[in-house]
């Protein structure tokens, strides 16, 4: 029977189905989705299958077992081309019809969306997980729902920025079948945990029944072969589905030999994650050649067709289990994430390594496994050796046809002792997946048990394979030396000495440094990997070695309870579940706390607040406005918004260069390219216009959008490319040619040591309190620590959404610019100056914003303002969202700082003085420089240092402009204030709480430090109470006792536990809103501040209830519901002069704002109701007022403002946190076991959204101070510039028990509804983590002192002080512990032996 091949492309999206003929085969099923669907629910956030924001749901029908196949894929690496015959569906197709699905309702109710950009993503995956598990149970008869353990991977590969991720975790859960209701947290379905069993039934219960099914239609386009193509001018390119091998190779020969065109076989496409450049006019689909989907099971093997996906080949693996097998399978599991795994082949994998030296874990384990692998040409097939194939030439005609794992079963045997071992390992900041491997190993022994004098037990190695893979140079290798010693010897202590000291010599010869790791770091792990192998063998061998040295080192850890202490007690005396400190209405607790300290599996946590009815609705736990919106996917973001006719695309042309003039520029090949249209620059700002795209209302300084004729940093803007598509405007602002002369401008800084050196200072802020003045003496202590330098470092914010404008021109020279926009208004005023035009001709329109976290403070302009100018040219609508490596590049983020402090201090730890020197990385232009200075000098005053001076340098670098992000300035003031008084704890051998303790405010020195206004009445200032109930709470002394004890017993794995308090400085800013009633009695509210995340809508929905509910006075609670209030998006030209979002006081300004609205509101509704009450309606309704009121002409519109004088008020805000974390000494990677946190919100707005916004930021910190590190080359370039290279944290990195209690002060008339902000102080709490840290680094050095015999006791613990700089990277981790710890270790266990024997 003849072939069939179709040449349309057939699939289903949302049920309904999709037929495509001209379809180019690069473009993906993410920009499909977005660009010609009305679903923009698939969000775009990296587009490197690092984000899971553009997940979907692919259904696959197998023809012959007529069964559908469902799994969640990254729409962003998959070719719209490779979903051929199957069904798309996106969040919106969960719905059932028009209801959400309760997946949806969930994410909502449990407070699982803040921004709401990840949320479409978190609920296809989420959903699809659901339904596989349904479908289990018709096969195995199990059970319909995951078990909790389980749940809670579901998201394992999705990123967050917002939430912390607790309370999506909590949605997994919720489904789970071994949940305990009441340890979910906060949400909207129950009061508190009392309330979980009777209440659980308002949650919307899943039903599988009701899932969309396969559409019918499809089960006939299946397994026909496609052949598309697009056929557009410069984009000649084709689709090609083979079915076999023989029709490969005609395909082949045919398009590279007599077409000439360049060919690239695919199977999951993931690798474009990874090289985005390749981009063949060819591509040839393999993934439905039988010979390379097989699977079999022999009785030597298995042998694994090349084009099987990762996750076929774990389900086998772990269905056919043993010793080999099942190690695969785990590892494979922290490959990518479920959704690149669905997806990626084995064969892929191992021809991105073979090819590319991709850094893969598949090679390394299948090396260590000894598998073999056969390839195919059109001529024959050869079989080899995995390690001969990896070190061949890079595979270029041949295909990978299949991979043979051998089965080691038989190796073993009982009668004769012979067992097999195999250990595969990995380390990754991201324990679980998600992140590429720094390197990775797989070791295979065969060994034979014996005890040959009758005493000991021996284990001897008969055979052995030891593969290292991402050592940083080209592929996984085996090290043949270290395994040709190794075999045939007895392990024990010498033996393994040797081994270890033969695999660094080995190694060190293909370790490479490369951009992100050291070689030495490299080493060091491998060597521990190879010891961690060997360690059983040497508890066996060597019985004299103390268990507790051994312990923990290959992941299990000795908890057993100790002199010291056990770890095993009740957390908290209870204050932190029951306790209340205001005269509220009560206490509302959710979730558990853990009845042990210590490691634990899964995740909990427990949130406990006040509730006040004072102000009703305000205080209230309501859910987000709109948050079921954005799980559906429904609420449109300014890259959702649909597009008018003939709107255009920007993107951004950038220097290569970090300081160069620019000598010549040719945008003539970009313009000829495909579909562009023109390039925007200097050239193009209008007459009466300014080269300006920041605007610095304080300062007054203007900040260039375009380069003119230098350039100040790699990224800098020479322009803007317009083309009619986006992938045609980036496609064309790479070919534009750029050339720099740059010799005549010097050399460029890049640190702030290169910028003090040459005197490059933007600002200097300077401050001095107590008796130290500038140039003065310091307060004489006991003892000084002298001029030591700390660094902390950089941090991108990360939001999910990228920086988007759309610029819409109008008549007479009106515009306008939808954006995502933290300051709607300053932009109007940039506008107006670039463009040259009036404000009133410029309307700023922002509904919401994808996460912001400052970034979308003065960076969102230069966007907007790019787009504009193009929009203004061309006299079209221009769209500009940036991709993520260009946002990355461009946006800067935190300031990388330096400290240099001299203290001086007291014995008991009392500080008498403090001399600090900061030095500041500001990048390239101004910003907000001015203010860092000052939010720097906040965060410092945390301590009474009772004398102090102190100067920031803001320093003027070639590097990306840094702006504000969430706590500014604040975070590294906060770390260093941090480590002075760790410093001065280590030097005097003290427990750093009791130095903290000694040194902590009170009110008289918070006035001192503050000033009277901030530091408010004394009963308002917290700070005591809420670090002596924190400590009590969190069982603090006991706690720490435990820990001491748990790491007498460990070498290889320490704890560290830290309590420490903040303070910190909020300042107000003035705030507007208008609250519009309309005719039906509903109402409508414009503000100032924009909706972020940070719930400032719901909140202000909140107020506005309340202020309009007032018209009855005290007794009006509720009268106005919140069903009856909408938010409105921002818009300049309706609400004039709103003013910045920023600071974390937005919310409570706006709220008062929206109040202050109601209040003019209320007195002119008030005489209707008092004559509706005299006519003889004793309770007029809302609508009743409303219409009588309407029907009286009377104004039912009003705004409100919130003022202060200034530049704003300020008030206190305090809180603390305890946090204790576990160290892998080996790897120097870090899990949070618990954190414990109280925060003094005042009488809390709304505590659902507070404790939202406590815990996103405290995840956020602790990204800051483990997981992510922005990195720069040596020519200013930004290694970290994806989400291959930096890592904001996920489920991996959080804590896995997590107590937020909330703390409520008495009324305090000078707050705003006796609120206090939590948008950004609870960041500063994540310092407790890099404490902890380095507690546990601590205990890991004295060990090494230990084994070296130095020191004894508490002499040893005072001269184990160290700098741990910022952050804490499993790397810098590592080397802190020691990078030779294994051979110290090793050696000391021989000397030991010898003793011992002499003895
Ligand atoms: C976000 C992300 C995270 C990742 N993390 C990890 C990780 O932690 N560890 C790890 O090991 N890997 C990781 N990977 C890599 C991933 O495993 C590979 O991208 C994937 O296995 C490649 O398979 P594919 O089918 O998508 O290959 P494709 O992208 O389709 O192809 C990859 C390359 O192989 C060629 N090719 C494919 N099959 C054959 C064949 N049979 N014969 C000849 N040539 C062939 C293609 O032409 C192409 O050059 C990650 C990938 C992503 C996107
Ligand atoms: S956009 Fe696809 S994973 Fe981030
Ligand atoms: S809610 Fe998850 S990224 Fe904002």
């Amino acid at each position: 029977m003849g072939k069939t091949v179709r040449s349309n492309l057939v699939f289903a999206l949302n049920g309904e189905r999709v037929e495509l003929k001209d379809v180019d085969p690069q473009t993906s099923l993410l920009n499909y989705i977005r660009d010609e669907t009305d679903y923009k629910g698939t969000k775009r956030g990296c587009g490197e299958g690092g984000c899971g924001s553009c997940v979907v749901m692919l259904s696959k029908y197998d023809p012959e077992s007529k069964e559908v196949e469902e799994f969640t894929i990254n729409s962003c690496l998959a070719p719209v081309c490779s979903v051929d015959g199957c069904a798309v569906t996106t969040t919106e197709g969960f719905k059932h019809g028009k209801e959400p699905h309760p997946v949806h309702t969930r994410l909502a109710g449990f407070h699982g969306s803040q921004c709401g950009f990840c949320t479409p993503g978190m609920a296809v995956t989420i959903a699809t997980s659901l339904r596989k598990c349904a479908r289990k149970t018709k096969e195995d008869g199990g059970t319909a729902q995951p078990t909790s353990a389980e749940a809670e991977r579901f998201i394992a590969g999705n990123l967050c920025r917002c939430t912390g991720y607790r309370p999506i975790l909590d949605v997994c859960k919720s489904f789970a079948s071994d949940v305990d209701i009441e340890d979910l947290g906060i949400n909207t379905f129950w009061e508190s945990s009392k309330d979980a069993h009777s209440n659980k039934g308002s949650m919307k219960a899943y039903q599988p029944e009701k899932d969309t099914k396969f559409p019918s239609f499809l089960e006939n386009e299946t397994g026909e072969s496609l052949e598309v193509s697009s056929i557009r001018p410069g984009e000649e390119r084709a689709w090609r589905s083979a079915s076999s091998l023989t029709e490969l190779f005609d395909m082949y020969r045919y398009e590279r030999d007599e077409k000439k065109r360049d060919v690239h076989f695919v199977v999951g496409n993931t690798s474009s994650g990874v090289y985005k450049d390749f981009k063949p006019a060819v591509y040839i689909d393999i993934s439905r050649i039988p010979e390379l989907q097989r699977i079999r099971q022999t009785d030597s093997s298995l042998e694994v067709g090349a084009a099987v996906t990762l996750s076929k080949l774990i389900e086998n693996l772990v269905k056919i289990g043993g010793p080999v097998f099942a190690e695969l399978a785990e590892h494979l599991k922290k490959v990518a994430n479920a959704h690149v795994r669905n997806r990626a082949s084995v064969g892929g994998n191992l021809i991105m390594s073979q090819k590319y030296g991709f850094a893969s874990d598949v090679a390394t384990i299948l090396l260590g496994s000894g598998s073999r692998v056969t390839m195919s040409s059109d001529k024959d097939n050869t079989a080899m050796d995995l390690e001969e194939f990896l070190a061949g030439p890079p595979l270029e005609t041949n295909i990978l046809q299949s991979i043979h794992i051998p089965s080691w079963e038989k190796s073993s045997d009982k009668e004769s002792s012979k067992r097999v071992l195999f250990r595969t390992y990995r380390s990754s900041p991201r324990i679980n997946g998600n992140a590429v491997s720094s390197i990775n190993a797989a070791f295979l022994a065969v060994v034979q048990s014996s005890i040959p004098d009758g005493s000991k037990p021996a284990s001897k190695v008969l055979q052995l394979r030891l593969a290292f893979g991402a050592l940083g140079g080209p592929h996984a290798i085996q090290a043949t030396k270290t395994e040709k010693y190794l075999n045939e010897k007895i392990i024990n202590v010498d033996v393994l000495s040797k081994a270890v000291r033969i695999l660094r010599e080995e190694l060190s010869s293909y370790t490479k440094d490369d951009k992100l790791h050291t070689a030495e770091y490299r080493l060091s792990v491998g060597v521990g990997f190879l010891f961690q192998f060997f360690k059983p063998l040497i508890t066996e061998t060597d019985v004299d070695a103390p268990p507790s040295y051994l312990a923990g080192v290959n992941g299990e850890v000795d908890n057993g309870s100790t002199e010291n202490g056990g770890d095993t007690f009740a957390v908290g005396n209870g204050a932190l579940m029951n306790g209340s400190v205001g005269e509220d209405s009560g206490v509302r607790s959710y979730g558990k706390s853990a009845p042990k300290t210590g490691r634990r599996n899964g995740f909990i946590g427990k949130q406990s607040f006040p509730i006040s009815n004072e102000f009703y609705p305000v205080s209230q736990p309501t859910g987000k406005f709109g948050a079921v919106l954005q799980a559906t996917g429904e609420a449109v973001y300014v890259d959702d918004i649909p597009l008018p006719p003939g709107t255009l695309h920007a993107a951004f042309v950038s220097s290569k260069k970090a300081l160069a003039k620019i000598t010549a520029l040719d945008a003539s090949d970009a313009l000829a390219s495909p579909g562009a249209k023109s390039f925007v620059s200097v050239k193009d700002i209008p007459p009466n216009g300014e080269n300006v795209g920041n605007i610095l209302e304080l300062t007054e300084a203007r900040d260039p959008v375009f380069a003119e004729d230098t350039v100040g940093f790699v990224g800098h803007p020479l322009g803007v490319m317009v083309a009619d598509s986006y992938e045609h405007a980036l496609e064309a602002a790479k070919q534009v040619k750029v050339e720099y002369d740059e010799t005549s401008v010097g050399k460029p800084v890049l640190t702030v040591e290169e910028a003090a050196a040459k005197n490059l200072f933007k600002t200097t802020h300077l401050s001095s309190l107590g008796n130290a003045s500038v140039g003065e003496v310091l307060v004489k202590g006991d003892y000084r620590i002298e001029n030591v330098e700390l660094f902390a470092g950089g941090q991108y914010y990360f939001y999910m959404e990228t920086q988007t404008a759309l610029a819409v021109p109008d008549e007479d020279d009106c515009i306008t610019v939808y954006s995502s926009t933290q300051n709607p208004e300053a932009l109007q005023l940039v506008l107006g100056a670039a463009l040259g035009i009036p404000l009133h001709n410029i309307r700023v329109i922002t509904r919401r914003l994808g996460g912001a976290f400052g970034g979308k403070n003065t960076k969102s302009h230069m966007i907007a303002v790019a787009c504009a100018l193009a929009a203004v040219k061309l006299k079209k609508p221009v769209r500009m969202t940036l991709d993520r490596n260009t946002d990355m590049e461009y946006c800067g983020g935190r300031h990388e700082s330096k400290a240099t402090y001299t203290v001086e201090f007291n014995k008991d730890g009392k500080i008498t003085s403090l001399d600090s020197y900061v030095l500041m990385n500001g990048g390239f232009a101004d910003d907000y420089q001015d203010l860092m200075g000052l939010l720097m000098e906040h965060s410092m005053r945390c301590y009474n240092w009772n004398s102090w001076r102190h100067v920031t340098k803001i320093c003027r670098t070639n590097l990306p402009t840094r702006s504000m992000m969430r706590a500014p300035g604040e975070v590294q003031g906060n770390f260093f204030a941090e480590s002075i008084i760790e410093h001065v704890a280590s030097f005097l051998g003290l427990d750093p709480a009791k130095v903290r303790e000694v040194n902590l405010h009170t009110h008289d020195s918070a006035i001192k430090f503050f000033g009277r206004k901030a530091a408010g009445g004394e009963v308002y200032f917290t700070l005591p109470k809420v670090w002596h109930r924190l400590k009590d709470s969190s069982n603090y002394e006991a706690r720490k006792r435990s820990v001491r004890g748990f790491n007498q017993k460990n070498m290889w794995v320490k704890r560290g536990i830290s309590i420490m308090p903040i303070v910190y400085q909020n300042l107000q800013q003035p705030r507007l809103a208008r609250v519009t009633i309309f005719a039906d009695a509903s109402v409508a509210v414009e503000s100032g501040g924009t909706e972020m995340g940070q719930g400032l809508f719901t909140k202000v929905q909140q107020a506005t209830a309340y202020g309009l509910s007032r018209l009855w006075g005290d007794k009006g609670a509720g009268k106005v519901p919140l069903s009856k209030i909408r938010i409105v998006q921002n818009d300049t030209i309706s609400l004039a002069n709103g003013g910045y979002t920023n600071a974390g006081t937005t919310s409570e300004g706006t709220c008062e704002a929206a109040v202050n609205a109601c209040n003019i509101l209320v007195n002119t509704l008030r005489p209707v109701l008092l004559e509706l009450q005299s006519k003889g309606t004793e309770s007029p309704s809302w609508e009743a007022v409303v219409q009588k009121a309407k029907f009286q002409n009377l104004p039912l519109s009003a705004e409100g403002q919130h003022s202060t004088t200034g530049f704003g008020t300020e008030y206190l805000v305090c809180g603390a946190a305890v946090s204790e974390v576990e160290v892998d000494v080996v790897t120097g990677g870090v899990t949070i076991l618990q954190t414990d946190l109280i925060y003094d919100t005042g009488k809390s707005l709304n505590p659902a959204v507070d404790i939202g916004q406590i815990e996103g930021s405290f995840v956020q910190g602790v990204g800051y101070y483990v997981t992510e590190e922005v990195k720069w080359d040596e020519n200013g370039v930004l290694i970290t510039n994806g989400t291959w290279t930096y890592k904001p944290p996920t489920i991996d990195n959080i804590p896995h028990q997590f107590n937020v209690e909330l703390l409520n002060t008495a009324v305090e008339p000078d707050r705003i509804l006796s609120s206090k902000g939590a948008g950004e102080p609870p960041l500063l709490l994540a310092t407790s983590v890099h404490n902890s840290i380095r507690e546990a680094v601590r205990s890991a050095r004295a060990d090494l002192q230990l084994l070296a015999g130095d020191q004894s006791g508490s002499e040893r613990e005072k001269s184990s002080h160290f700098l741990m700089h910022s952050s804490a990277t499993m790397e810098r981790v590592k080397k802190l512990c020691g990078l030779y710890t294994v051979e110290q270790y090793l050696e000391w266990l021989s000397k030991k032996q010898v003793a011992d024997v002499l003895a």
